[in-house]
Order: C-alpha cells, then structure tokens, then sequence
C-alpha cells in the first residue's frame, strides 16, 4: 500500500460560514487542515476587529471536541474601512489579512469596494502595518466577458496598485489564467497565489459534460484546458509564490440546483485527496507538501506545522451529499471515485 506522509497542511482561503452551516463543515476543514484563512463574506460582512473576534469564538465554539483548529481571520473592507481599524487588525494578532472583493462579483460582495483607487489610504496603511490584501481578482464589468473578469483585473487594477504600493504583501487568490500565473511569476517576492483543487483537475467543460452540471459552477470560472495546464504547472513548479487555497465554499443544494444557482464547490471533506490527484497526474507527489504545508505559513510569516498527516493510495467514492442545513450539500465531484485517502 502506497502511502504518503506529509506536513499537516494549512488552507489559505476558506469558506466557513455561520450557525448550523459552519458546525456542519467545520470537522472536515479540522480534520485536514491545521489553520485556514477564514472568508469574512458573511451577511453582514466580517468588517471590524470586534466582528473578527466574535465569528472567531464562533468558531471556536463549534470546533467538535477533540479537533484542533485555529481560525485566521480577516477583515472585509468596504469603501469606509478605516486605518484606525487596519491598525488595530494589525494589533490584534488572530487578524492576519484583509479581503477585497470588488461589490458585486460574488456572494455576499455586495458590501464589497465600488473602485479599487477609493481604497488608496487603506493600502497605504496596509502597506505600513505590512498585514496582506487578498484579492477576489475579477472586474465586474457586465460588459466583460465572465471567462476574461480575472485577466481585465490583472491588466486594468492590480499591475496599477502594485506599483502605487510595491511593499504591499498581496496574495491574488483562487487564480485560474495563465495570465495570473505570468503575473505572479514576473511580480516582486510579496505577490504570492492561491490555487484550488477545482481549478487544477477541471476545465469549463466540466460545467457542461452532458449537461450543465451546477455543482463545478464557482467563481472565478473554471477556464479553458490551457490555463489548467498553466495553473498545474504552477502549483507544481516548487516556486513558492503558489501555495494551496482550496477556496472550500458551501452552498445547500437546493441553492445551486436551481434556475439562478451560487458559486461556489465544496471540497473540504477531500481537499487533501484531491490536490493529491492532481499532483499525482503530472508526476509531481513530491511536490505536494511544500504546496500545502511551507509556502503557505513562510508567506504568511507564520511557523510551519509539525504534526504529520497520512494519504493513502486507496479508491473510495465521493459520496453523494453530506449533512447541511435545509438540503443537504454535494461535495466537488460527488459520486465518483477517487484515488487517494486521508486516513
Ligand atoms: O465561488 C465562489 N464562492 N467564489 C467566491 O468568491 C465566493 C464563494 C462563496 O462564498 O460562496
Ligand atoms: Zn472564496
């Protein structure tokens, strides 16, 4: 039996939810990962250090006795965050970076920045504080085709902002072009990315294999099979501007199979397995534990794990759904078989 012992890894960009949600997905995320960044796209959003700290003594409180986990929170900025509150983020020591998403461009991002210039003075004292910006890097543009939101915002906001603030830690998160991954490359060593396990092993065509499959639907979009092939190449490379994200964001069922659906793939309850796979595919398993487990807390300035976790080679079935409230939720690529476990 093929086995494969890692680092305990770390997820740098997660959806946990709130309530019965969060108690429903939160043991998966424990049970794999050490830390995650944890999303604050919550309605109302995570917009001040006191939010931060009471959705983290949420989660807390919902962590099942016997796992360990510790939440990284972040900070939603709105067109009003102030730097008082950047400077107390900073402070605070359980903050540890600081969400845009352009208003509009996914869930709950209606709170979210009208125009990137307007958050100029926050940048700079970001930049000061050095505390990282997370970017959800999509234009909004309804006139910009939705395959192109991330490749508009490179050339249009982000080359810009990076050279008003060059000191600015920035991590472009869930990246899915190859234009991301040529931005990031030719970028100074305080521009990192996160990559998920759906944008390494999937194509836009699996959104459409027999017909439309609303289960594989988040944002950004699942691209063309070239930019896949970039994105893996990336994860794979040993460079360590690209660590693991999986961007894990659930949505009930009922809420996705429908005529408007959400964005968003639930992947916790098989991060590891899944990453593995796609490691796996390009012959680069050896890769796999500076992608999850160093990169990630080295950019984040955080110590590594040490505890170990164990893969092994083993074919089990993705099951259908697991336990969420009101409908239950589809795990990325339910009912299928996958070759690797988490035991
Ligand atoms: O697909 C997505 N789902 N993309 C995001 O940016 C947000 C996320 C969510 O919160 O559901
Ligand atoms: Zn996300």
């Amino acid at each position: 039996m093929q086995k494969l012992t890692l680092t305990r890894p770390d997820d740098w960009h997660l959806h946990l939810r709130d309530g019965e949600a969060l108690k429903a997905v939160l043991p998966h995320s424990a049970r794999q990962f050490a830390r995650a960044i944890v999303m604050p796209n919550l309605n109302p959003p995570i917009r001040t250090v006191a939010d931060a700290a009471a959705y983290r003594d949420r989660i807390l409180a919902a962590l099942p006795a016997g796992q360990t986990f510790e939440p990284l929170m972040t900070l939603y900025l709105t067109d009003n965050t102030t730097p008082e509150e950047i400077i107390a983020a900073k402070a605070s020591k359980f903050v540890k970076a600081v969400k845009y998403y352009p208003a509009g461009a996914t869930t709950n991002s209606d709170f979210g920045v009208t125009d990137i210039r307007k958050c100029d003075r926050i940048f700079a004292t970001m930049e000061q504080e050095d505390i990282p910006l997370l970017l959800h890097g999509e234009v909004t543009n309804i006139e910009v085709d939705v395959f192109d939101r991330e490749k508009v915002f490179i050339e249009k906001h982000l080359i810009p902002l990076v050279s008003r603030f060059p000191k600015l830690r920035v991590v472009l998160e869930h990246i899915t072009t190859s234009e991301a991954v040529e931005f990031v490359l030719s970028a100074n060593h305080n521009i990192a990315a996160t990559i998920t396990p759906q944008h390494l092993l999937f194509s836009r065509n699996a959104l459409f294999k027999g017909g439309i499959r609303p289960h594989y639907y988040c944002l950004p979009i699942l691209k063309r099979e070239k930019h896949r092939l970039v994105l893996l190449q990336a994860a794979t490379s040993g460079n360590p501007k690209f660590f693991l994200g999986t961007d894990s964001a659930p949505h009930a069922r009922n809420t996705k199979e429908r005529s408007c659906g959400c964005a968003g793939c639930y992947s916790a309850l098989h991060a590891m397995e899944l990453y593995a796979e796609a490691f796996e595919g390009v012959d680069a398993l050896d890769k796999l534990e500076a992608f999850a487990s160093f990169y990630g807390p080295d950019f984040y300035q955080l110590p590594r794990n040490t505890e170990k976790i164990t893969l092994e080679k083993k074919t089990w079935c993705i099951p259908n759904e697991v336990p969420f409230p009101d409908a239950g939720l589809v795990p990325l690529r339910a009912g299928e078989e996958i070759s690797w476990q988490f035991i």
